[in-house]
């Protein structure tokens, strides 16, 4: 259901930070337990401090299906992670985007059509292959949707590797009901993962399972086949579509180098949705659930220069001054759609929610949500490690 924004009362953006403040206290405690307020980690530190609960999109959408008893989720993040929420939670519980301006550029990088047109192809190319559709949480529900008809999961960046290892290994879903294509029932068939829409979090995990870059081919939808020869694409392991994090192309190779050039016993981690070549650099790669962990668990004098998103970085530098914490480069690392979550936003949407209208509802049709809730709960059900990425990990290691 498509919802329009209504423009914020001019009222909210003349109130004070304090003032803000302590109405969003009053909402809250008006409304009780009727409100669960969920914060990303890439949220400015204003917003984070109403949260009830914080942490990745994984974490986040666990926490959202175990929402029971509420009546409103307060989704402070983008949003295909509020839409995701309103996918798992019962149709009682009302789901609010402060800002319906708080969209992902990356998810808006695959649309259905384009989908669509590019699974005709593959399997007309492939015709003896069984093709495993994964997408990546930062995508719409019409595609979470198109991956749960056809057999397919989501992944985050916290459990990418293990959704990839349950699809290859065997254990996607040969035949869902409804399923369109060719399901594939050879046992010996060969497995085929078309990923999307982030290229860079299927590459980089693909390659730390061991594929060679030259198993794996972009996918650009504004080209036949893809812009690959049907020789190349049959050959492929992974069709990695051509989207990417306009916030994570930002850091290169040579922040790593003048990095570790600067401050010699500096480590660097960086996110999934970096380049290969910046994560080839890097000492440690992971889900933000991932860098939060690897910095709460470092002994004091531990240096980091972390790639991700900037509201993330400079909070973990303000919890832990025990150690040093900097950005991998002095580019403007900021999402600008999850800053558009801000106090007037919220402040508006809670105070709507004690008064009775709903403002920002965020609500998936019910045939998109039946197939968006299958891959999502396929994805739920297998466990996550945190993803981590570059330097080798065994597979099945665990970090929560
Ligand atoms: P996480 O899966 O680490 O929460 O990342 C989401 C995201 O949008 C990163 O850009
Ligand atoms: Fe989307 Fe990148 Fe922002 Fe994450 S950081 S929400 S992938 S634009």
């Amino acid at each position: 259901m498509k919802v329009w924004q209504q423009p914020l009362p001019p009222i909210y953006q003349k109130l004070s930070d304090a003032e803000l403040r302590v109405r969003i206290d009053l909402a809250k405690q008006a409304l009780g337990d009727k409100v669960v307020i969920l914060g990303h980690h890439y949220q400015q530190d204003a917003v984070i401090d109403f949260a009830d609960f914080t942490g990745d999109s994984f974490e986040l959408s666990r926490k959202a299906a175990e929402q029971k008893d509420a009546q409103y989720v307060v989704f402070c993040g983008v949003h295909f992670m509020a839409e995701s929420a309103d996918i798992l939670t019962n149709e009682n519980v009302r789901v609010i985007l402060p800002d319906l301006g708080a969209g992902c550029s990356m998810a808006d990088m695959a649309n259905l059509d384009q989908t669509l047109e590019c699974w005709q192809q593959l399997e007309e190319t492939c015709p003896d292959q069984r093709i495993v559709p994964i997408t990546y949480m930062n995508s719409s529900a019409a595609i979470k949707a198109f991956v749960g008809e056809h057999g397919g999961a989501v992944c985050t960046s916290s459990n990418c590797r293990n959704v990839l290892e349950w699809a290859l290994k065997g254990d996607a879903v040969r035949k869902t009901e409804g399923a369109r294509g060719r399901g594939g029932e050879g046992e010996n068939q060969k497995v085929k993962i078309l990923f999307f829409p982030d290229q860079h979090l299927g590459r980089n995990t693909a390659h730390a399972m061991g594929y060679p870059l030259d198993k794996m081919v972009v996918w650009d939808p504004r080209l036949e086949l893809g812009g690959n020869n049907p020789g190349k694409l049959r050959e492929a392991d992974f069709v990695l579509w051509k989207g990417h994090c306009s916030v994570h192309q930002l850091f290169r190779p040579e922040h790593v180098d003048q990095v570790r050039e600067k401050y010699p016993d500096m480590k660097v981690m960086v996110h999934p949705e970096c380049q290969f070549e910046v994560v080839q650099k890097a000492d440690l790669a992971g889900s933000t659930a991932y860098i939060v962990k690897q910095v709460e668990a470092a002994p004091p004098g531990s240096q980091w220069a972390i790639g991700t998103e900037v509201h993330l970085i400079n909070r973990l530098a303000r919890q832990h001054p025990e150690q040093k914490i900097i950005v991998l480069s002095d580019c403007q690392c900021l999402c600008t759609t999850m800053f558009r979550i801000d106090l007037p936003h919220l402040c508006w949407a809670l105070e709507n929610l004690v008064e009775g209208p709903v403002v920002n509802e965020i609500k998936v049709d019910s045939h998109t949500r039946k197939w968006a809730l299958v891959a999502l709960e396929r994805m739920l059900a297998i466990k996550g490690t945190g993803n981590p990425i570059g330097k080798a990990q065994p597979v099945g290691s665990t970090v929560d």
